[in-house]
């Protein structure tokens, strides 16, 4: 196991009727803006029950920017930044999914960066972001109120934003981007389209395979954690696909997608973010859900690599799929790892998830135009032994075909 350090300052407030809360965990004082989405917040009542929170006690000023896009924009964001200057805000609470929170805590590291007529500067804040801002030192204080499962965003301290103007969908983190605190009531995850739920479960399952599928360095701990929210997510999965009603399921899916990217399992392990970083390509050319570009990409990155990753792969098929080596008829270790791989992708499409270009309705040209994003974001040396450049990407590419 590698040398590491732990921080998550993330308070977890988990439950149903848990809203409530925010009474006492945003200052009595606070200048607070809620950012939400395109709606679904305020069509199903969140919205209403954080306001009504919010109001129960202190002498809050309350604020509100809603319109904030999946795969949060650029553009949108700084009107955010500015109404925090304008109005003095000293509390962001992101009402939403990883891209209502990915925003806001881009929002609350960028606010600061303003010229002379006090609007935040757009260059300075697309420089930080080229940076992934992790120079930035101050930030206004955030909190979350979950509503999809998926993203981990609200116990960790990176985010996502896209700029369709400059097809560029990239990340960034900053230890001052933690939110202060994350209310996760799985009932609110009742009212999500399956499609949003899947997604989820397929996003949640790809952040521990990018932790967890490398190369052993004997830990343990990390290991069988990682191993354990695998079987869970595809345990979990099926069981939401069966019955979407029953919420100790919602309840077992969203703990698992936060402890999926709350840096636990990534600790003192090598990780390889291949499948993210070209999956952002995808959704920046394409516009395909953050999920399912992993869903397509994931079991070609898999084959491509196997191996540098055998070891792993071997170890991912035996403990979490339970293929067995050791019996009469005994598989070599090229067709186990390959029956793994087809059994994630088995997982994926029972999910009604694509795993292929072809699924996507895109084919061979779609190619080149995502290499030319990757060298132009210089994703050109990713995975744990950051040797995979565009050589490596094409063939992923054409794998996935
Ligand atoms: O916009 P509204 O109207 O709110 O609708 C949203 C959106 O359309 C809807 N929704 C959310 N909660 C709902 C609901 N609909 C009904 N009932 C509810 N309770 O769901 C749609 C998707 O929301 P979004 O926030 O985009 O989903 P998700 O949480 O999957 O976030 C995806 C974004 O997070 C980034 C992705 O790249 C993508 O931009 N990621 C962030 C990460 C992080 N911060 O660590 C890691 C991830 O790898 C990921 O890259
Ligand atoms: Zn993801």
């Amino acid at each position: 196991m590698n040398n590491f350090q732990y921080y998550n300052p993330v308070r977890i407030v988990f439950g149903e009727g848990q809203i409530k809360e925010l009474s006492e965990l945003v200052p009595q004082d606070a200048r607070v803006l809620i950012t939400y989405g395109g709606g679904s917040a305020e069509r199903t009542g969140t919205l209403d029950e954080v306001r009504t929170a919010l109001k129960a006690n202190g002498q809050r000023d309350i604020f509100e920017f809603g319109g904030i896009e999946p795969n949060p924009e650029f553009n949108t964001l700084l009107k955010a930044a500015d109404m925090v200057n304008e109005h003095d805000i000293d509390f962001l609470l992101a009402v939403g999914g990883g891209s209502v929170i990915d925003g806001s805590k881009f929002v609350a590291l960028v606010s600061s960066l303003t010229t002379q007529d006090g609007t935040v500067s757009r260059d300075q804040a697309w420089e930080a972001l080229t940076s992934y801002c992790k120079d930035i030192d101050s930030a206004v204080a955030l909190g979350a109120v979950l509503t999809i499962p998926a993203t981990g965003s609200e116990m960790n301290s990176g985010g996502v934003v896209n700029h369709s103007d400059r097809q560029a969908k990239l990340p960034f983190g900053n230890p001052l981007a933690y939110p202060k605190f994350s209310i996760l009531d799985p009932t609110k995850t009742l009212t999500l389209p399956e499609r949003q739920v899947m997604n989820g479960v397929a996003d949640a399952f790809v952040h521990v395979m990018e932790q967890y599928l490398t190369y052993p360095v004997n830990a343990k701990v990390q290991d069988a954690f990682a191993e354990s929210l695998l079987k869970i997510l595809i345990e979990e999965g099926q069981a939401v696909k069966a019955d979407a009603e029953n919420l100790e399921t919602r309840k077992n899916i969203m703990w698992t997608a936060t402890m999926a990217l709350n840096g636990l399992i990534g600790v003192g392990v090598p990780q390889d973010w291949t499948t993210h970083m070209i999956g952002h390509e995808l959704t920046s050319l394409h516009g395909i859900d953050h999920a399912r570009t992993l869903t397509i990409l994931l079991p070609s990155v898999l084959r491509e690599l196997k191996d540098s990753k055998k070891e792993k792969l071997l170890q991912y098929a035996r403990n979490v799929w339970a293929i067995d080596s050791n019996t009469d008829t005994k598989q070599d270790d090229d067709s186990i790892i390959e029956t793994a791989i087809v059994y994630t992708e088995d997982f994926f499409r029972s999910l009604g998830l694509p795993v292929s270009f072809a699924d996507a309705a895109l084919d061979e040209s779609a190619i080149d135009p995502i290499l030319q994003q990757l060298d132009a974001h210089n994703m050109v040396k990713l995975g744990e032994h950051k040797d995979n450049d565009l050589t490596v990407s094409r063939r992923i590419l054409e794998r996935a075909l």
